[in-house]
């Protein structure tokens, strides 16, 4: 992955939107399959699980949240390239915290052969999860185990009409991107029926570091002495 981050800084375009693509193909399945199978483990063997996997999942709600907003930026629109700074940046701290708080309270309190059956089932789960963010889906069961599988399907079809679009032009290319925004629709609507927030958590909730980031750009716009500040720290 960290090749992959380090590419993106080198490449523009096309070529970007195949790494991002790539990317968000290993980085959105793994992490619904933490939410759906690790992190209730963590919680059932810890006693602070709760705690520190809320904390994992309300850095997963702001790389979806961000991901998405870089979703609708295209390529060369002002503030794409800080987008893709936020983002990479948000991953190597979650992987940093990950590997530092998660993964040795699992090993504490599961046996190897737990461990080994959970990691079976990660790797099973992961092969099928939803491909790209899905903001407005609870991050805890059974929300998003409820509509994992028509996401998974929309997202791994707009996947390959992303693909075929890259690489068309002309006709094919418009309307590869046309049927990829109507399933980007058709996953808006299942995302925000009501089963799919079943299970959410108050500081996961959508909108929560969008929200954020407006006031904070407003209020660098009218203070820009506290933004070059901001900017600097
Ligand atoms: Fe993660």
């Amino acid at each position: 992955m960290e090749r992959m981050l380090q590419r993106l800084d080198r490449t523009r375009g096309d070529d970007q939107d195949a790494i991002l693509m790539r990317l968000w193909r290993f980085v959105f399945p793994h992490a619904y399959a933490e939410e759906t199978l690790v992190w209730p483990a963590i919680r059932a063997v810890a006693d602070d699980g709760d705690e520190t996997t809320l904390h994992i999942e309300e850095g997963h709600q702001k790389l979806s949240e961000l991901t998405a907003a870089l979703d609708r930026t295209p390529p060369g629109a002002p503030g794409r390239d800080d987008l893709i700074a936020e983002v990479v940046a948000e991953l190597r701290l979650d992987i940093r915290e990950e590997e530092d708080m998660l993964l040795p309270r699992l090993q504490a309190g599961l046996t190897p052969r737990q461990l080994r059956r959970l990691g079976l089932g990660w790797q099973l789960v992961r092969c099928t999860a939803p491909t790209r963010p899905h903001v407005a889906v609870s991050r805890r069961p059974p929300g998003n185990v409820l509509v994992a599988v028509p996401l998974s399907v929309l997202d791994r079809c707009r996947d390959r009409l992303d693909s075929m679009a890259r690489r068309s032009s002309g006709r094919v290319r418009a309307r590869a991107e046309r049927a990829s925004a109507v399933l980007s629709a058709v996953a808006g609507r299942v995302e925000r029926l009501g089963p799919a927030r079943r299970g959410e958590r108050a500081p996961t909730r959508p909108g929560r570091w969008t929200v954020h980031r407006w006031l904070t750009e407003a209020m660098d716009a009218r203070h820009p002495a506290r933004a070059r500040k901001t900017a600097r720290s």
